[in-house]
């Protein structure tokens, strides 16, 4: 298996009759901000577990951020496993990656001291 747009003159033109550089161009203007997207909740992520290592809680007390922080693995894990970087349904690939970066805050949020 590889990636039709290695071989976008024979993968798309059955029904898409723009032209090569036209497809590439329109899937860049799609694909560079879902990944630009995809960093920003990958780095959120990666933050929010240093934040967990650092916090210096029990077990107990980090149930919660822990549950956050796998809520916001998973999203992102989808769209790594997904494989398109937006390419099927950007809007929803978008939805996915919001919803891991707000459970990454969550986590954040649920480390701070209880007041
Ligand atoms: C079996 C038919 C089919 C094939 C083959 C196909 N597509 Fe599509 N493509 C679609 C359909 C249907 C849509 C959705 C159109 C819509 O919702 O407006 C779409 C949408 C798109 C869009 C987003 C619409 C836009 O206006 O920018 C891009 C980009 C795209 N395809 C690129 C490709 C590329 C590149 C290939 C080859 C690697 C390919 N497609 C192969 C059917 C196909």
């Amino acid at each position: 298996m590889r990636s039709p747009l290695r071989n976008v003159n024979h993968a798309c033109p059955t029904c898409h009759r723009w032209l090569e550089e036209e497809l590439k161009a329109r899937v860049d203007t799609i694909q560079t901000p879902t990944f630009d997207m995809r960093n920003l909740a990958m780095d959120a992520l990666v933050d929010s577990i240093a934040d967990i290592e650092a916090a210096g809680k029990t077990d107990e007390q980090l149930a919660k951020p822990r549950d956050f922080q796998h809520r916001s693995q998973f999203y992102v894990d989808f769209i790594e496993a997904e494989n398109s970087t937006g390419i099927h349904a950007p809007q929803e690939a978008a939805r996915i990656l919001a919803e891991s970066i707000d459970f990454s805050q969550k986590c954040q949020v649920a480390l701070r001291p209880a007041t």
